[in-house]
């Protein structure tokens, strides 16, 4: 049985029950073979995963979603799928939690979030639909789930239109609890087709009225703001959102789409604003994510997961029929104005082997280790005055592979991925760079996982992220170079999820 090359419309959204189990099984098979999939990351059964959905605590458990296509690597008619987990790292797939199949998101069931209301967990996401002139109609639509894990659909929309002056670019409500009320922030357009974020108010989460647009950043926000998400860290309103066509001067980015976020000094419900509010700063200064969502977990953390992915990009594995991954769950905090985003301390439990790393950086690379397996953890402490490079997935001679480069004179770190396997999305540039403040050591926290790569840097100071598609799975060799200066740091390999 072939894989379908050609998505036409049509074929995009032809209904769920129309597509036969032979082909799913097929399409599973092929990632089950596949060198790229991953160990620990959550990735899609079969075909396309996006954003990340309605994460949340409910029940005893960790609750999460993501958009579905599961019929191919394309942005089809949008399903939610569901996943539970007992400690943010092992996720068991369950089954689709929400189906485009209600006139009010017969074209995708988009983006939203989850919050428990007593004894449920409640649902509120987009319904996208087209009429035959293949206009967008944008549904704000909530739905039950229980303890058995039924989810009930609400039967009318919970928002109808968007307001006036406003397109029905209208989605991704983020639900959040203020005292005694619910506000909600959903990304919008203006008729002049700018990027906004609208802030909603209710005490039911039936009767919501628009507060107003949130005043935060005096410049223009794009054409569209998707996925935005208001938490507050540290007492401090974070503002996490997608500004899409975000003028480059605003803020320096290379991706086709920024995943950015702005910290305030408080959030003015009245004023409907942040005040205070920094200018925008990429929430990861790597090559792929984006639709990043937090929420506030009833222990105090304010955590965080993204897609690992772009809209409008061709990745390697969609000629295997799947697409992209979510990150590893992070847990956010702000410091002199600064988010940190770290890996969440669970991650832990998916160490294995343990190997001490430690020696004096030379001038000519030195192979760190060579794991045999590109899925491990490793951490390495560096004089912040040696600069340098350390290259991951790379192959015995170090011909090939990522390179991660640290300048102590200019405080600089870069993830050079040109010779990082199969070259994709090249015309966003093969090189990020970001800035650093000065520490006493540069702290580098990685996580591999066959086809993913995840750095946090000083403490979740800066991450960057990149999906690397190798052609040969036996490049695990790390290596490392620079100007002396000693390393320390550790090794781990990792185990595979739910093992
Ligand atoms: C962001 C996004 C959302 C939308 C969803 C559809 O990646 O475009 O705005 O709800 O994906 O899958």
């Amino acid at each position: 049985m072939k894989l379908i090359t050609e998505w036409t419309t049509p074929l995009r959204y032809k209904p769920y029950h129309q597509w036969s189990k032979a082909y799913q099984d097929r399409l599973a098979s092929i990632i089950q073979k596949s060198d790229w999939k991953q160990a620990f990351h959550i990735q899609p059964k079969t075909g396309l995963l996006n954003d990340p959905n309605g994460f949340s605590f409910y029940n005893g458990k960790w609750h999460l979603f993501y958009q579905a296509y599961p019929f191919g690597p394309v942005h089809g008619v949008k399903s939610w799928y569901h996943m539970v987990s007992d400690n943010l790292v092992d996720w068991e797939q369950l089954d689709y939690a929400l189906l485009p199949d209600s006139p009010y998101d017969s074209h995708g069931v988009y983006s939203g979030s989850a919050i428990t209301v007593e004894d449920k967990l409640f649902l509120m996401y987009t319904g996208n639909v087209r009429n035959e002139k293949w206009e967008r109609h944008s549904y704000q639509l909530g739905a039950w789930m229980d303890s058995e894990m039924q989810i009930e659909k609400m039967t009318e929309p919970l928002i109808e239109n968007p307001p006036k002056g406003y397109t029905h670019e209208f989605r991704d409500p983020q639900v959040f609890r203020d005292q005694d009320q619910y506000l909600m922030a959903i990304g919008a357009q203006t008729e002049k087709e700018k990027g906004a974020v609208l802030v909603y108010q209710s005490s039911q989460l039936t009767d919501w009225e628009l507060l107003g647009e949130l005043d935060y950043t005096t410049e223009e926000m794009g054409f569209m703001v998707e996925c935005p998400n208001l938490v507050f860290v540290d007492n401090q309103p974070v503002l996490l959102f997608c500004p899409q066509g975000l003028d480059k001067r605003i803020t320096p980015y290379q991706n086709i789409y920024p995943n950015m976020y702005i910290i305030g000094s408080s959030f003015n419900k009245e004023a409907v604003a942040i005040e205070n509010a920094s200018d925008l700063v990429n929430l990861d200064e790597g090559f792929d994510i984006y639709a990043t969502q937090a929420f506030h977990a009833p222990d105090g953390r304010v955590l965080s997961v993204g897609w690992i992915g772009l809209p409008e990009i061709d990745y390697p594995s969609f000629e295997e029929g799947w697409a992209h991954c979510l990150s590893i769950v992070k847990e956010l905090s702000v410091k002199d104005q600064h988010l940190y985003q770290k890996p969440v301390a669970e991650i832990q439990e998916l160490r294995q082997n343990h190997e001490v790393l430690q020696g004096v950086v030379q001038e000519s690379d030195i192979l760190l280790t060579s794991p045999g397996r590109n899925v491990y953890e490793l951490k390495l402490e560096l004089d912040a005055s040696t600069s340098g490079s350390l290259y991951l997935f790379a192959d015995k001679q170090n011909k090939e592979g990522l390179k991660l480069s640290f300048d102590a004179k200019h405080d600089t770190i870069s993830m050079d991925r040109s010779k990082a396997g199969i070259p994709f999305g090249e015309s966003y540039g093969s090189i990020r760079t970001a800035a650093l403040k000065r520490q006493e050591k540069l702290s580098l926290h990685i996580f591999v996982d066959r086809s993913v790569c995840e750095v946090f840097i000083n403490d979740g100071y800066c991450v960057m992220t990149s999906r690397v598609f190798l052609k040969d799975p036996q490049q695990t060799a790390i290596f490392l170079e620079g100007f002396a200066g000693d390393y320390t740091g550790d090794f781990w390999t990792l185990r595979e999820m739910n093992e």
